[in-house]
């Protein structure tokens, strides 16, 4: 089934296969909008049929390999030809390659990692804002993660491309203030998708520890992007806590508890 005009509006969502995209586009399918969902690899379909079924909206699913400039281009084109304006976006596609990085990571994972966390949020806000902004309407979502506030030792590339795209999405949040368009960042903590497998990091303390539910996670983020809040710690108090500690706490302090939570083997 592809998107038709319809009166609901049009929520776009990247990495919605699983975890916490997948949260992320049912809180918007449960609130009367239809989607365009994108992911990698063939889950996307499945995903989009689990969609219709739980709250009957019109499910596009686009599989397109983000990390590639042609992947992006064909997301936007695909979201062109429904031939609707976008009033949500969800940028929330990404990846970690946990591991030492002098001789432990792959550096083809790592680029992997800037390519999608970095490149492909750029190029997709690129594409995707100016007919928002046209429009002086929208929301966007940028996930970020408690990752971007603190130094990631095991896990360097990651956090650094989480800081990027934090700061990216509040400079953007500012320059669009007055645009009718709305910028929101979601900082997660540890959550329960297939997120620490993917990176290699099942064998660490955070790998192995209490995590948030995706869902909740969704929950929190969705109220705060139709709030138009700045940024949202979304899941649990601890994780709350995390960010607003991380003002204070110096970053060599942090480096060194990332370092305790993120080191191969530390959860055994
Ligand atoms: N889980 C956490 O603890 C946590 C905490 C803070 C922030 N985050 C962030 O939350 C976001 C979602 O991650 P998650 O935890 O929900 O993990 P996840 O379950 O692994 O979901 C990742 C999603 O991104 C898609 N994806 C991966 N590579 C892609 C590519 N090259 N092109 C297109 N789509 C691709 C995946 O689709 P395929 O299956 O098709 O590859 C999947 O839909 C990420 O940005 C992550 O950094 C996660």
């Amino acid at each position: 089934m592809t998107t038709s005009s319809t009166d609901r509006p049009l929520a776009v969502v990247t990495g919605a296969s699983s975890g916490i995209g997948y949260e992320l586009a049912a809180q918007f399918a449960e609130h009367g909008y239809d989607l365009v969902i994108a992911a990698e690899d063939d889950g996307i379909t499945a995903a989009a049929e689990q969609l219709r079924r739980d709250g009957g909206p019109l499910v596009q699913p686009v599989r397109a390999d983000l990390a590639t400039a042609e992947g992006v281009e064909e997301l936007a084109a695909a979201v062109a030809a429904t031939g609707r304006p976008v009033d949500a976006l969800a940028l929330n596609a990404g990846r970690g390659a946990g591991g030492s990085f002098v001789g432990g990571t792959d550096l083809r994972d790592e680029l992997t990692v800037i390519d999608l966390n970095v490149r492909s949020t750029v190029h997709l806000a690129k594409l995707l804002l100016p007919g928002m902004v046209r429009r002086r309407q929208g929301r966007v979502l940028f996930t970020s993660s408690i990752a971007a506030t603190m130094p990631g030792a095991y896990q360097a590339v990651y956090n650094a491309s989480k800081s990027f795209v934090q700061s990216f999405a509040e400079g953007v949040r500012n320059e669009l203030k007055d645009s009718g368009v709305t910028v929101t960042s979601l900082m997660p903590g540890p959550t329960d998708t297939e997120f620490f497998d993917r990176a290699d990091m099942e064998d660490t303390r955070v790998g192995q520890g209490p995590k948030d539910d995706p869902r909740k996670v969704a929950e929190d983020a969705f109220e705060a992007l139709m709030k138009g809040e700045h940024k949202v710690a979304a899941g649990s108090l601890v994780n709350k806590i995390q960010v607003a500690a991380g003002k204070i706490i110096p970053d060599r302090l942090k480096a060194e508890q990332h370092r305790k939570m993120a080191e191969p083997g530390s959860g055994d």
